[in-house]
């Protein structure tokens, strides 16, 4: 059975990204949030998102309407019932990420699909905590979502290979480039970036430069976007901090290992862009 109705559970900065690109994508999109307000503002942020794609000539106005008309929120698990994908994109704890599963399983039809965002949690885990695993595999989405081309498609040890196909096109019809990925804490990208990161934190504590110019250098000496001081405060020092720490405690590398200064910042409440202050000041 072919998908055409998507629950993407959450609708934060990564819930609301990939909510917009499915319902963009031409299928019905059901988000849902624990509360009405966390829902308003994500629906929010995807209208916001789209109007200065139209205002920036990258869309017409029919075209946002069309993708709103795809989209609806709600509060109740229950809702998805009729959906064919899942795709979570809750808190990074496992149990929480169960409980939901747990609920989706008693209402979601045998032949549906649950995916994960996660960005470290082991897929298999996961797979496990469901009823489907069989139907489970990792979709991991990069921000800003709407923007950015790449998906992981990730298989744990029991996604079967109907499961993995239907996944990876999937996200080709989403327009995006997915790439396949092992279930291993970082997948690919993660696993690169991260200790390029910590390294850069590393790199700083030890006196290499000003944070302006580690930035300024890898930014114009090699093409990057953005430095990585300013990539740590956009992907959020909290987010990074917990991704490092699941990926020590797997390969046990000091590369993966959290610097003190990241675990200060963290403490300290300066997690990036989102606080209003993490390398520098927003
Ligand atoms: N609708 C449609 N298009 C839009 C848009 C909108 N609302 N807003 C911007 N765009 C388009 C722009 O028109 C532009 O298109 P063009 O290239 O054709 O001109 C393009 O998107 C880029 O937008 P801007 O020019 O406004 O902004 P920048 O050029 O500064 O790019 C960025 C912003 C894409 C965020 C870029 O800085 C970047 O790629 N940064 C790195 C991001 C990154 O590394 N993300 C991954 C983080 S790791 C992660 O997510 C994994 C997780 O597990 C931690």
């Amino acid at each position: 059975m072919g998908i055409k109705t998507v629950g993407v559970l959450g609708c934060g900065l990564m819930g609301a990204g990939i909510a917009q690109v499915c319902a963009a994508s031409g299928y019905k999109t059901i988000v849902r949030e624990v509360e009405d307000a966390f829902l308003k503002k994500g629906l929010g942020r995807i209208d916001k998102f789209l109007a200065g794609g139209v205002e920036k000539g990258k869309l017409t106005a029919e075209e946002k309407d069309r993708t709103l008309g795809n989209l609806s929120g709600t509060t109740r698990l229950e809702e998805l019932a009729g959906c064919d994908l899942i795709i979570e994109a809750i808190i990074e704890n496992v149990e929480e990420k169960a409980t939901a599963y747990r609920v989706l399983d008693g209402v979601v039809g045998e032949h549906a699909i649950f995916c994960s965002n996660t960005s470290s949690l082991c897929i298999t885990e996961l797979a496990a905590k469901t009823r489907r695993p069989d139907r489970f595999a990792g979709l991991h989405f990069f921000n800003p979502v709407p923007l950015m081309k790449l998906v992981e498609v990730i298989r744990g040890l029991t996604t079967s290979d109907d499961t993995y196909q239907q996944v990876f096109a999937f996200a080709q019809s989403l327009g995006k480039e997915p790439i396949t990925a092992p279930d291993k804490p970082g997948f690919i990208v993660n696993r690169l970036l991260v200790p390029y990161l910590l390294d850069a934190i590393r790199s700083y504590e030890h006196g290499l430069g000003t944070i302006e110019d580690i930035d300024k250098g890898m930014k114009l000496g090699t093409g990057y976007p953005m430095g990585p001081f300013t990539l740590l405060d956009f992907v959020g020092l909290d987010t990074t901090y917990y991704i490092a720490n699941i990926m020590f405690e797997e390969y046990r590398e000091p590369a993966y290992a959290p610097p003190p200064l990241l675990k200060r910042m963290v403490l300290a409440g300066r997690l990036g862009k989102k606080s209003g202050q993490g390398f520098y000041k927003y």
